[in-house]
């Protein structure tokens, strides 16, 4: 499939004018935001919705994204823009924050899976931006790979997950934020994360006074159904091990790979152990996330059988990271 490269800061107003009029025919489209690369369709075509469960092999009962370039266009997608909603958006928009409001019946019941409500971001890419504003549409879409698979944070992961499912890839490089979005409902009194991402509930409690945490998994309130599957995950085994707990580690690794399988390890300090697919990461939680998806594509690529990733810090600013190792984990 045709991959166009663009500079993330001015991209060619030419690719735009083409991936927009895609957009606006019911093709598919994957761009960059500052998140993760996004498989986007034009949010008002249902047909075009339908592409996108498609190409991905996504449940249907997972809804969709939809991005607008400002928080007037928002407005219009929603009968009751809240407070909360402002306020949220007001603070963080453009960036990597999603609303879940109620939705207008401009949009169709298969972007919300069925639901009344409908999640809404404007992202702060230049790309995303500027192709939202040429195709002058709402557009929606989930991260840019198979459903179940780790998301993309460049055009290449788009390419090697998705392949010719898709009508355009716009490359623009590396993504910054390198994990999805953080999802808020604010359609209750007290705005609740749904999903956890680099814009932590602390951040979001300070602007409307207080923000409850996910629901436990277990408990009975299916808020988000997507939110439940093993998702964000690499075909490897993933297993997560405490600092402390290193040497005991090491010796298993040793042994894994002596008796052939291949492993991969992310960790903070080098284990220089023989035979392993070691990623380095740094001890910093923009950094961290900003390279993890990369790191698990490349295990991936090479074919770990099992990833061993070491514990990081239980505080704010790594909930996010914390969330997808876990869901990595747990399959
Ligand atoms: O950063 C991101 O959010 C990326 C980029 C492309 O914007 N998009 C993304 O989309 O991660 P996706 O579809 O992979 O994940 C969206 C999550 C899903 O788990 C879905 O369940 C939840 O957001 N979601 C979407 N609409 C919702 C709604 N109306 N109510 C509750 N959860 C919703
Ligand atoms: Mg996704």
């Amino acid at each position: 499939m045709p991959v166009a490269r663009v500079d993330p800061d001015a991209p060619d107003p030419a690719v735009l004018r083409r991936a927009a009029a895609l957009l606006r025919e019911g093709r598919l489209v994957a761009f960059p935001t500052e998140t993760v690369y996004g498989l986007g369709a034009n949010a008002l075509d249902e047909r075009a919705v339908q592409r996108i469960y498609e190409a991905k092999g996504r449940p249907i009962v997972n809804p969709i994204i939809v991005h607008v370039a400002d928080t007037d266009a928002a407005r219009e997608l929603t009968p009751e823009w809240t407070d909360a909603a402002d306020a949220l958006a007001t603070a963080f928009w453009p960036g990597p924050l999603t609303l879940v409001v109620r939705k207008s019946p401009a949009i169709p019941a298969i972007v919300t899976a069925g639901g009344d409500t409908v999640g809404l971001r404007v992202p702060a890419h230049p790309v995303a931006l500027a192709l939202l504003r040429e195709a002058d549409i709402p557009v929606a879409a989930p991260s840019a790979n198979l459903s179940n698979q780790v998301s993309p944070t460049s055009a290449a992961h788009v390419q090697r997950g998705l392949g010719d499912r898709v009508d355009l890839i716009i490359d623009g490089g590396d993504t910054h934020v390198g994990i999805e979005s953080t999802v808020v409902d604010v359609t209750g009194a007290v705005p609740r994360v749904l999903r956890p991402g680099m814009l932590s509930r602390e951040s979001i409690a300070e602007v409307v006074g207080a923000a409850h945490a996910a629901e436990p998994e277990s408990s009975g309130a299916r808020r988000s159904p997507g939110l439940l599957d093993r998702h964000y995950a690499p075909r490897a085994r993933v297993h997560l091990f405490a600092s402390g707990d290193r040497a005991d580690v090491e010796a298993e690794i040793v042994d894994a790979v002596a008796s052939g399988r291949r492993v991969g390890a992310l960790v903070f300090t080098p284990l220089h152990l023989a035979g392993v697919a070691e990623h380095v990461v740094p001890r910093d939680a923009t950094w961290y996330a900003r390279t993890l998806y990369a790191a698990l594509h490349v295990m991936d690529d090479v074919g770990c059988d099992v990833i061993w990733v070491e514990r990081p810090p239980t505080t704010p600013e790594w909930a996010g990271i914390l969330d997808r190792l876990m869901r990595a984990a747990s399959g």
